[in-house]
């Protein structure tokens, strides 16, 4: 038994409930100024003001106690979008996107995606793991203790066995919680180009079976987009999915509004991610459902389209969380207090709703929920102390990371 005890924090986190947090408790958070945290064996055992904590800390044996000097304590960020499982950069594409060739262009040239796809299959697993480590690394410097990975660079069985492996081998090197996604329907191959349908049916039949055996991937999740996979192509890949025991996710209306997010709301799907172009119908309808919008703006920022209308979801109750979608191509960051940053001073989130939607929100998104994403009593302590004096500093100190300690089940990570 290690029983820790930090005391004198700035506490700041999101209260759970029954459901992720929505429309009016998008922001629902509790503010301990002299607060105190106690975790033993990397759970928390009680937390809240000083005065509650410290009694409690006096029953128990106490290895250690540190004093955090007033700073800000918050949960461990969730990331729960990411396809941070990459071999090669491509910062020539990202040159001639600013040069205005659009990024759907680049990929029915065979570049974009379909270029990560040639660079994946080439790697060795050792290639492959060594790449992505040096970017999870990275994440967790900057505070995500969580994160979401998803293959979908592979497309074929093989390939993408071979990174839903290398996903898997970081979930268990690395301090991190990892959740992998199987993707395999992230863009069309070009020699099924003329015909997509046959590789659905490769999806569907030989691929979905190969990773449920393998046994990594919870999730499956299908690029739904003008020129990738139709609505409908997507909605056979999903309900193959689901027959075949995976949970859903979908990229819905990123570019385009092809009613994605309507599919979502239809196969309830558990998030529904991206959504720039969506719908209002559309978003009332995953707001009936409780379909969680993994909102990426970081995407937006680099794809200089306009943001995602959050402000229109949480008035609609759809709840939101927030996510890098770090990849080589279309948002190359892994940072999320860059993440908070635009949500707060671009979709016009306040503090407390950026915060529910970096930590608690996603935490749901991702079927962890009873175990991170908020300082409550029963959850692992995992947390991070700020270069500041509230939450406000994520986005007030712009362009650097106020991230200065990582703590993953009570245990310094970074
Ligand atoms: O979420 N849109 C599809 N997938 C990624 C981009 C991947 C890439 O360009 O390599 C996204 O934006
Ligand atoms: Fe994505």
């Amino acid at each position: 038994m290690t029983a820790t005890l930090y005391r004198n924090a700035y506490i700041v986190t999101p209260i759970g409930g029954d459901s992720p947090l929505a429309g009016p408790d998008q922001g629902r958070v509790a503010t301990y100024e002299k607060g105190a945290l106690l975790c033993e064996n990397g759970i928390i055992v009680a937390v809240g003001d000083e005065s509650s904590v410290l009694p409690k800390a006096d029953e128990m044996d106490v290895d250690m106690e540190v004093d955090c000097e007033g700073t800000c304590m918050i949960p461990g960020f969730v990331d729960p979008h990411t396809h941070i499982c990459f071999a090669k950069r491509r910062e020539k594409e990202f040159s001639m996107r600013l040069a205005g060739t659009p990024y759907l262009e680049i990929l029915k040239a065979g570049g974009g995606i379909l270029s990560s796809v040639r660079s994946v299959q080439e790697a060795t697993e050792e290639q492959l793991f060594d790449t992505t480590l040096e970017n999870v690394l990275s994440a967790l410097n900057f505070g995500t203790t969580t994160m979401e990975i998803k293959s979908g660079y592979g497309l074929t069985t093989e390939a993408e066995l071979k990174m839903l492996s290398v996903i898997d081998r970081i979930a268990r090197e690395t301090p991190l919680d990892v959740v992998p996604t199987f993707m395999g329907a992230h863009a069309v191959p070009m020699e099924y180009k003329d015909n997509p349908d046959r590789f659905v049916d490769i999806l569907i039949n030989e691929m979905l079976p190969a990773v449920k055996s393998q046994g990594i991937a919870a999730y499956c999740d299908v690029f739904c987009e003008e020129g990738v996979f139709s609505v409908e192509q997507s909605k056979r890949i999903l309900e193959a999915a689901k027959t075949q025991g995976f949970l859903l996710r979908i990229h819905a209306d990123e570019v385009h509004d092809t009613g994605g997010a309507g599919l979502a709301a239809e196969l309830n799907t558990v998030s529904a991610e991206h959504l720039l172009a969506a719908n209002e119908d559309n978003l009332r309808a995953m707001a009936a459902k409780g379909v969680m919008a993994d909102v990426l703006p970081a995407t937006a920022y680099s794809l200089k389209k306009p943001y995602a209308p959050v402000r229109k979801m949480i008035e609609l109750g759809v709840p939101v969380a927030l996510a890098t979608d770090c990849n080589p191509g279309s948002c190359f960051t892994e940072s999320m207090p860059f993440i908070f940053g635009l949500g707060v001073m671009n979709m016009n989130m306040t503090i407390e709703e950026a915060l529910v939607a970096t930590t608690l929100n996603p935490a749901w998104s991702l079927g962890l929920q009873d175990k991170v994403g908020s300082l409550e009593v029963g959850k692992q302590a995992d947390f991070l102390l700020l270069d500041g004096e509230t939450p406000a500093i994520l986005a007030y100190h712009a362009g650097v990371s106020p991230v200065v300690e990582v703590y993953k089940k009570g245990v310094y990570v970074a």
